[in-house]
């Protein structure tokens, strides 16, 4: 099939670029003709394991072309998935500017029947105000389908989710839409829900809620772990053997973050509100969430007995390992609360270094962990990479300061430092 993509995120690339290695002739657009230049010569804009053989394949295959015209895209394109970003407003709500201003592209440039595929995360109703744009904008009336197909992939393991998805949600009244993103998704081989389109909106805000709700319950949990002497890992463990709650999501740490989480709760919240709900519980989430990662400066304060001029070791900026996303990254939201108590911070991530200078200059940044540590007060682990897991702390504890660990991501093994002459403290345990 001729599919046009629009925005080349980390959603527009991944969903482009898998469904040309699944045989469709896929365009994708952008504004950002920088972006558009680099992924034409095969460089990657996001760091994503995977992606750049599926991209390179693509390119190679000629099965996938990146173009900074929409209007062309939109032309030779049967099924035209929209996937420009979709940020939090001053009220919380999902801000529609770019959506909108896609749509007003789009229907520029329809001279036949398309699908308009809305992979954005955007609030119930959203495909109606889609559909509504289109049509007042369009020069000639040909027929169109609007449809809500919402994406659940997660950065780090994005290429593996699209192709495996637990489901695909198509939200249509359109028989004729269904049955092509039917066939599109065909040898994905994955169980199709098909709803009417606010009830596929309404199930992507509503699964990420729930697994924010998740997080923020087990940090919770892990507090009162840290009161009463208990191990948040071995209670998680004992809770996720049961089958109606499972393993995933039950990890203690310093909060959640990342592009998606903190902004679809506040926009669920303010969809709620619209509709004359007071959603307290995902309130709650959100408020347990924020105090998580007020906590998590709070501890190292304790552990160091103040953070005024104290030399701070940072070690992970993104949000979650494997992927170079810093968007609403708790570790960022961290080290600016480590600054703020007059601590000095050098920080160090495997891929997310240059992207993190751009919002966060006023810190050092090294090239490995180990330069890092050197010198410092205190490490604190913000993201669980692999790399640090394997660190040689004999080694380390020979050029810090002060040997003392917060890991906030309990990834290290407390026994193992504390016997090594370690401070070590994690998150409830
Ligand atoms: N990132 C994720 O893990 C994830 C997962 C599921 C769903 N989502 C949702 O998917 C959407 C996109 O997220 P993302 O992380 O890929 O965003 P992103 O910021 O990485 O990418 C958006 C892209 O859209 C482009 N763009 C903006 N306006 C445009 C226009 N008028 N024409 C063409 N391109 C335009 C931008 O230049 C950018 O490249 C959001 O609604 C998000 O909530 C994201």
């Amino acid at each position: 099939m001729n599919v046009g993509i629009i925005g080349v995120g980390y959603v527009g690339l991944v969903t482009g670029s898998c469904l040309a290695r699944m045989g469709n002739k896929v365009i994708c657009a952008d504004i950002d003709t920088e972006k558009i230049d680099k992924l034409n010569q095969g460089i990657m804009t996001i760091y994503e394991p995977g992606l750049d053989e599926v991209v390179k394949a693509g390119l190679a295959e000629t099965t996938l072309r990146f173009s900074d015209q929409i209007e062309s895209t939109v032309e030779e394109s049967d099924l035209i998935f929209i996937c420009v970003g979709t940020p939090s407003d001053e009220s919380g709500a999902a801000d529609l500017k770019y959506v909108k201003e896609v749509a007003k592209g789009i229907a520029a440039s329809i001279h036949r029947y398309k699908v308009i595929i809305n992979k954005s995360t955007v609030p119930v109703g959203t495909t109606r105000i889609v559909q509504k744009i289109i049509e007042e904008n369009m020069p000639h009336f040909h027929e169109f389908d609007v449809v809500s197909n919402p994406e659940f992939l997660r950065e780090g393991s994005a290429v593996e989710d699209f192709m495996n998805p637990d489901r695909i949600v198509i939200g249509s009244d359109s028989q004729k839409a269904i049955g092509l993103m039917t066939e599109l998704y065909a040898p994905l081989k994955a169980p199709l829900v098909i709803a009417d389109s606010a009830s596929a909106e309404m199930i992507k805000y509503a699964s990420n809620s729930f697994l924010a709700t998740k997080v923020s319950f087990i940090n919770a949990i892990s507090n009162i772990c840290d009161n009463v002497g208990a191990d948040v890992k071995k209670v998680a463990l004992g809770m996720g053997y049961d089958k109606r709650i499972g393993f995933e999501f039950l990890e203690a740490g310093p909060g959640f973050g990342g592009s998606c989480f903190p902004k679809d709760c506040k926009a669920l919240i303010k969809i709620a509100e619209d509709s004359g709900y007071d959603f307290r519980l995902l309130k709650g989430v959100m408020e347990v969430n924020e105090a998580q990662q007020e906590l998590m400066v709070s501890k190292l304060k304790n552990l160091l007995g103040g953070l005024k001029e104290k030399t701070i070791a940072a070690l992970g900026l993104s949000f979650k390992p494997n992927t170079d996303d810093i968007r609403e990254s708790p570790a960022i939201c961290i080290i600016k609360g480590l600054l703020k108590e007059g601590a000095s911070v050098k920080a160090y991530d495997p891929v997310s270094n240059e992207n993190a200078k751009k919002i966060l200059p006023e810190i050092k940044y090294e090239k490995d962990a180990y330069d890092a540590v050197k010198g410092s007060d205190g490490i604190i682990i913000l993201t669980e990479w692999d790399e640090f897991k394997w660190l040689d702390f004999e080694k380390i504890k020979q050029t810090v300061k002060n040997p003392l660990i917060l890991d906030t991501r309990n990834c290290l093994d407390p026994q193992l430092l504390r016997k090594s002459g370690y401070i070590y403290q994690g998150v409830g345990r």
